[in-house]
C-alpha cells in the first residue's frame, strides 16, 4: 500500500472516529431515553446531503484531571452549515455522549467560529443544546467561552435570525444564550432549562418540586415564557425549526422568502361576516378570523399556550410572510396584561428587525385591571408593547374587528403611532371606554336619582353606544383609513400590503432607544 493509501485510510479511520462521538455504548444510552444523538439531529434538520461539517478533528486542551487521556474528536460539539429549502444556515449541535456535551474552551471556539461565518455571509444559526454546562474540568477558561458565545448571540441579535433548541440539560449560565436567541423550542419531558436546579432550590428555599415543574417544556411555554413551543418530541422540535426559517429572511437586509400559493390574493370570504358575535360581550376564537385570511388557511402560531390573551405567530399574505398580533376574546376576554405585552413586544421587535410586516386584529377592551396587574409593573410592560410598535418601521396594518378601547387602543398599533393602514369592521367600538362604564362615570348621580335606574342606565348606553362605540368617529377623522366588509379582509390586506411594498421608514440616528425594560 502506498502512503497515500495509508494517508487515506488513516483520515476515513479519523472520520469514523468523529462520526462515533462519545462512542456506541453512550449513543445507545441516547437511544434509550428517547434522544437522538447529534449527527441524527442535524440530518432531520439539514436538507438531505447538504451539511458540510467544520473543526471535526478538534480536540481539547485540558490535562488536570487526567483529561489528557480523555479526548474525543469533535470534542462534544458538531458545527457547520448546509441548506434548509435551499437556504444556507449555520449550525452547532451539542453532542451528550462526549462529557455530557459539556463546553470546554475548544468546544466554544467551534460554536464563536459558525456564528462569525454566519454573520460575515448573513445566514441563520441554529443550535441544538444538549449539555451538561460549563467543562467542570476546565474551571473558568469554560466560563470565557460561554461568555464569549453570549456576546455573539447579541451582536448577532437583529442581523440574522437565531433559533434554540433545547433537547436535553440546559442549566446554569448556559440558558442565556438560548435566551438572548430569537426561538426557543423545548422538547417535552426530556428537555430542562433552569439557572439552579431542585436540588439547590430545596437547600436554599426549601422549596420541592421536580425538573419537569422547574424548567420543564411546559413550565416554560405556559408560565415563565421562555420557550416559544413545546414540542412533543424532537422531530417535531426540529421541523418547528424549519416552519421558523421559512417565514424569516436569512439577514436583516434581505426581506422574507415568498411562498407561492394558489390560494387568490382576491378570495372573500363570507363567513367572516358572522364570524364577530353582535354581543359586545360574546366571545369568539379570533384564530378562526386569522385562518379565514391567511394563505391556504394557514397560521403558524407561537408561544400559544402563554399569555394566551394575546395570540402571535406567522402566516403568509398573497405569498408574503406577515407576522400576526391579534387581541383574543377567548381569554381574558382580550385584555392586555404583562405577560401579553412581553410576548407582543418581543415578537413586534423581532418582525420589525427582519423586515416582516406586521399585521394586527384588534379586539381588546383595555389593560387588564387589578392590583396584582399594577405592582406588577403592567405601566412598563405594557409601555414595550407601545414602545415595540412605535418604533416598527415594517408595513403596519391594523383591523379593527370590535372593541378599540382607551390606552389599548394607542397600543395596539394605532394610527398615531404611524400604522400604515387601519381597516375597521362595521361592528367596531373604538372610544375612550365601553358604554357602561362611560355611562356609569358620566352618569352616576342622575341613574342613582332616577325612579327606574335600570332603563334610565340601558337608554343612555345604547346612546353611548350609537354616538361614540362605533368606527364612525374615527372613520370620520381618517384615523381608521376604512370600514370594510369582514368577507373583504383578504382583499384588502393583500392589496395593502402591495401598496406598502418597499416602504421606507427610518428612525433618527441614535446609538439604541431606552425601550422600558
Ligand atoms: C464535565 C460532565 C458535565 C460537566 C456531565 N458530565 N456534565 N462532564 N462537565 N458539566 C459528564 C458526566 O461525568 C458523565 O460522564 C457524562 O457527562 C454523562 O453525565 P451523567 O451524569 O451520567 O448523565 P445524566 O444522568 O443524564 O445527567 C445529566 C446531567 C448531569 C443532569 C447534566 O450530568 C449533571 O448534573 N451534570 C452537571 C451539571 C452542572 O452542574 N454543570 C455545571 C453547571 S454551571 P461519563 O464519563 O460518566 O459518561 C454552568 C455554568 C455555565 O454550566 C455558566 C455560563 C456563564
Amino acid at each position: 500500500m502506498s502512503r497515500r493509501d495509508d494517508l487515506f485510510k488513516a483520515l476515513a479511520a479519523a472520520n469514523a472516529a468523529a462520526a462515533l462521538g462519545g462512542g456506541e455504548s453512550r449513543i445507545a444510552r441516547q437511544h434509550e431515553q428517547g434522544k437522538l444523538t447529534a449527527r441524527e439531529r442535524i440530518d432531520l434538520l439539514l436538507d438531505h446531503g447538504s451539511f458540510e461539517e467544520l473543526d471535526r478533528f478538534v480536540t481539547h486542551r485540558c490535562s488536570d484531571f487526567d483529561m489528557q487521556d480523555r479526548v474525543y474528536l469533535g470534542d462534544g460539539v458538531v458545527t457547520g452549515h448546509g441548506t434548509v429549502d435551499g437556504r444556507r444556515v449555520f449550525l452547532f449541535a451539542q453532542d451528550f455522549t462526549v462529557f455530557g456535551g459539556s463546553l470546554s474552551e475548544a468546544y466554544a471556539e467551534k460554536i464563536c467560529k459558525i456564528m462569525d461565518h454566519a454573520m460575515s455571509v448573513g445566514a441563520p444559526v441554529v443550535g441544538l443544546n444538549d449539555s451538561g454546562g460549563a467543562r467542570i474540568q476546565e474551571g473558568v477558561v469554560s466560563l470565557a467561552g460561554y461568555a464569549e458565545i453570549f456576546l455573539r448571540n447579541t451582536i448577532a441579535s437583529g442581523v440574522v435570525p437565531q433559533i434554540s433548541a433545547i433537547l436535553g440539560p440546559c442549566a446554569g449560565g448556559a440558558v442565556y444564550s438560548p435566551a438572548i436567541t430569537d426561538f426557543v423550542i423545548m422538547v417535552k419531558e426530556s428537555s430542562h432549562m433552569f439557572i439552579t436546579g431542585p436540588e439547590v432550590i430545596r437547600t436554599v428555599t426549601h422549596e420541592e418540586v421536580s425538573f419537569e415543574e422547574l424548567g420543564g417544556a411546559v413550565a416554560h411555554s405556559t408560565r415563565s415564557g421562555v420557550a416559544h413551543f413545546a414540542c412533543a418530541g424532537e422531530r417535531e422540535a426540529i421541523w418547528t425549526i424549519r416552519q421558523l426559517l421559512s417565514y424569516l429572511p436569512s439577514n436583516n437586509l434581505e426581506d422574507p422568502p415568498r411562498r407561492p400559493t394558489e390560494d387568490s390574493p382576491e378570495r372573500r370570504a363570507p363567513e367572516l361576516n358572522e364570524m364577530v358575535p353582535a354581543s359586545a360581550t360574546k366571545p369568539y376564537d379570533m384564530r378562526d378570523i386569522i385562518r379565514k385570511v391567511a394563505d391556504d388557511g394557514v397560521f403558524f402560531e407561537i408561544q400559544e399556550d402563554f399569555a394566551r390573551n394575546l395570540v402571535i405567530g406567522f402566516c403568509h399574505l398573497g405569498g408574503q410572510s406577515v407576522g400576526v398580533v391579534a387581541n383574543q376574546p377567548l381569554h381574558l376576554a382580550g385584555t392586555l396584561d404583562i405577560d401579553a405585552s412581553i410576548k407582543g413586544a418581543r415578537f413586534v421587535r423581532c418582525c420589525d428587525a427582519f423586515n416582516v410586516p406586521l399585521v394586527v386584529f384588534e379586539d381588546v377592551p383595555g389593560f387588564l385591571p387589578g392590583v396584582t396587574q399594577e405592582h406588577g409593573g403592567i405601566i412598563k410592560h405594557g409601555a414595550k408593547l407601545l414602545y415595540a410598535f412605535a418604533e416598527a418601521t415594517v408595513p403596519r396594518i391594523t383591523v379593527v374587528t370590535r372593541k378599540s378601547y382607551g390606552g389599548a387602543y394607542c397600543v395596539m398599533n394605532s394610527k398615531q403611532i404611524r400604522a400604515d393602514v387601519n381597516l375597521a369592521y362595521p361592528t367596531a367600538e373604538i372610544a375612550v371606554m365601553g358604554p357602561e362604564g362611560a355611562v356609569n362615570v358620566l352618569y352616576r348621580k342622575e341613574i342613582a336619582a332616577a325612579p327606574d335606574p335600570d332603563a334610565l342606565r340601558a337608554k343612555l348606553v345604547e346612546e353611548f353606544r350609537s354616538k361614540l362605540a362605533n368606527p364612525w368617529v374615527a372613520a370620520g377623522r381618517g384615523y381608521i383609513d376604512e370600514v370594510i366588509v369582514p368577507a373583504d379582509t383578504r382583499p384588502k390586506l393583500i392589496r395593502s400590503l402591495r401598496m406598502l411594498a418597499g416602504k421606507r421608514r427610518s428612525l433618527p440616528p441614535k446609538k439604541h432607544g431606552n425601550i422600558p425594560l
